[in-house]
């Protein structure tokens, strides 16, 4: 079935982008919309989407020429009497689709394929409202169109292979990477990603972290390319909440139950990037560039207390790690670890890190000297009697970490601040176990400390606002970036991190789809570093098995249970790349 003519119906965002890459691969496009403002709003989409490209040379000025001339831009749906394929992107109606599709099967040539980009809707809902429901497919984009290499194909029980082999090879030939599936509410990216993005929506709007804490903690701690709210903002506000609403009614799962601020947002007509503003402001409708961001690394602090010695207790990787990141930053650091010689293997392993910095060219043999010179190994904790600051970074025990900060707070002199770098324990339990809970605080790094610029400061009921900021402000010293949180399980980066890993499991479990098209799914419509089955082999399926308890404990939100499979997984010891084997095999 040989496609070189294409209908793109509906010229917003997604629209506009599809339009572009199709013609942008030597096609030829009728783009329809159903005013004359609405086709000049996108034609714009289209030259600034473009010129952008010829700005960062990704596209000669004679080839932008060349694909513009090949879309004819027009209000009149007779045009797409000579096409192949029609691709819909209307706004995300069941109705609206259904009429359009219905009245594009009246025009189009018997041999057309009627596609559409819904993203969540039934594509057997709209196929069936044609005469030629086997010619009927789902070709799902990702926003940005141009940029964003991942297609869902999406067949229903009457698409005929023929149709799906032809969309298949139409995504191809635009430079995509397609992966055919059946036809389930939110297919296999946005079922993953709005369980999340709506978290973290529900995470705003109780005020447990600000806008810009939520973003910058995905960004820094998972390497995503923006933050939930940013990316609904490029999605819009109206899109979500019709995937979400269709997910949810689809489902009954409460996790997909749109948060009420966002149709609040709605009705309010702050739809996102595309109206101007969202969860942000940004400098004009369709611009990237947010108005009002909060630069929360330098915002003012109130009083803080000094900081310039500092007792790291633990000898494992977090430990190492943390105390590393002090000593380089020009602190004073003393590591307590259970025994001298555990203690100096820690010391010998920072050391060792310090000396590849040196030979790989990014650390000065002159501060890896300094930073070994305040660095000291002990094992006793009477040591820290002086510290200013104590960060302990112990096995994930309650009962361990308890007794640890009944011994700090026999030890150290009134003042010191108490932290716990802790990823799932609540920081409270903690702070009661000492005679001084103000002075404790949750201090949560990333693994490898050295590397993650993200630091979690955790606040319990009971920290006093000036233990925060010192923290807050020892994070700036480190160069770190410090986000701010409640003293939730899981925090910011977890709370939102799991539950999606988790439904990956689950998704795979239901053989919705294979675990490398997950992977390819979330790495190419959505810029991830890491498919969720390679993170969780890198994470480890013990650890992410614990996280997910955990949070369940908490929450009791039955979507946060870990699934069967994971359970059975870390039962027979196949935990990950440290056990040779996971979701997939690394022995061989
Ligand atoms: N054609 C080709 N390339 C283009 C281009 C165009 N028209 N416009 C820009 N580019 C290139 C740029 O040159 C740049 O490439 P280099 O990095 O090699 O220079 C790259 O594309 C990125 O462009 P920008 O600099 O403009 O943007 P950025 O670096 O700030 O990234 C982003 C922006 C691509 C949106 C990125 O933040 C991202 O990937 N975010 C995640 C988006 C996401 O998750 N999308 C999925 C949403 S869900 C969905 O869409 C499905 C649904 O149904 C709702």
């Amino acid at each position: 079935m040989a496609i070189s003519r294409v209908g793109v119906i509906g010229l917003g965002t997604m629209g506009a982008g599809i339009a572009e890459v199709i013609a942008r691969h030597g096609l030829s496009v009728v783009a329809i919309e159903s005013s004359t403002a609405a086709l000049a709003h996108g034609r714009e989409m289209i030259e600034n989407s473009t010129q952008r490209a010829v700005a960062r040379g990704k596209l000669s000025e004679t080839d932008r020429r060349d694909l513009l001339g090949r879309i004819t831009f027009t209000t009149d749906l007779p045009e797409l009497s000579s096409v192949d394929l029609v691709v819909e992107a209307v706004s995300e109606s069941l109705e609206l689709k259904k009429a359009i599709l219905a009245e594009v099967d009246r025009i189009a040539p018997p041999h057309a394929i009627l596609a559409t980009n819904t993203s969540s809707l039934s594509v057997t809902d709209i196929a069936v409202a044609t005469s030629r429901p086997a010619h009927v497919v789902g070709i799902h984009f990702f926003n940005p169109a141009p940029i964003l290499s991942f297609v869902e194909i999406v067949r229903t029980v009457v698409t005929s292979q023929e149709v799906v082999d032809a969309a298949t090879e139409f995504a191809t030939r635009l430079g995509k990477k397609p992966v055919v599936i059946g036809d389930r509410a939110g297919f296999i990216a946005n079922a993953l990603l709005f369980g999340y993005l709506n978290h973290a929506v529900s995470m705003y709007e109780s005020r447990y972290a600000s806008r810009e804490d939520i973003d910058d903690a995905m960004r820094l701690g998972c390497g995503y390319p923006m933050g939930p709210l940013m990316l609904l903002d490029l999605i819009g506000l109206d899109t979500a909440y019709e995937i979400l609403d269709t997910m949810y009614k689809q489902g009954r799962d409460r996790l997909h139950a749109p948060s009420p601020i966002l149709k609040q947002l709605v009705t309010a007509g702050l739809r996102g990037r595309k109206s101007g503003r969202g969860f942000y402001t940004y400098e004009a409708p369709g611009s990237p560039v947010v108005v009002d961001r909060i630069d929360s690394q330098n915002t003012e602090l109130g009083p803080v207390r000094e900081v310039q010695t500092v007792g790291v207790v633990g000898s494992g990787t977090m430990a190492c790690g943390i105390a590393e990141v002090f000593a380089l930053a020009g602190f004073d650091v003393t590591l307590v670890a259970r025994s001298a010689d555990r203690a100096a293997t820690a010391i010998a392993t920072i050391e060792r890190s310090w000396d590849k910095g040196v030979e790989k060219g990014v650390l000065a043999p002159e501060d890896r000297d300094a930073a070994r010179g305040r660095l000291r190994g002990s094992s006793s904790l009477r040591e820290l009697s002086y510290v200013d600051l104590v960060v302990e970074a112990v096995v994930e025990d309650l009962e361990v970490k308890r007794a640890l900060f009944v011994e700090l707070d026999r030890t150290c002199k009134p003042g010191a601040v108490l932290a716990s770098s802790t990823s799932s324990l609540p920081v409270i339990d903690l702070a009661v176990a000492t005679g001084r809970p103000g002075d404790v605080v949750g201090l949560h790094f990333f693994n490898p400390a050295r590397v993650m610029k993200l630091v979690e400061v955790v606040q319990t009921v009971a920290t006093a606002q000036e233990v925060v900021d010192t923290a807050t402000e020892v994070c700036r010293g480190l160069g770190k970036h410090a986000v701010t949180c409640g003293d939730r399980a899981g925090f910011i980066v977890n709370a939102l991190l799991f539950p999606y890993l988790n439904d990956a499991v689950r998704m795979l479990e239901a053989n919705y789809a294979t675990a490398d098209d997950i992977d390819l799914a979330m790495k190419k419509g959505c810029g991830y570093p890491m498919g969720p089955f390679e993170l969780l082999d890198v994470v480890g399926l013990d650890v992410a098995h614990a996280i997910q308890r955990t949070l369940y404990l908490e929450f009791r939100e039955p979507g946060f249970a870990p699934t069967p499979r994971l359970e059975h997984l870390v039962t027979a010891g196949y935990v990950g790349r440290k056990s040779g084997r996971g979701f997939r095999d690394y022995a061989t």
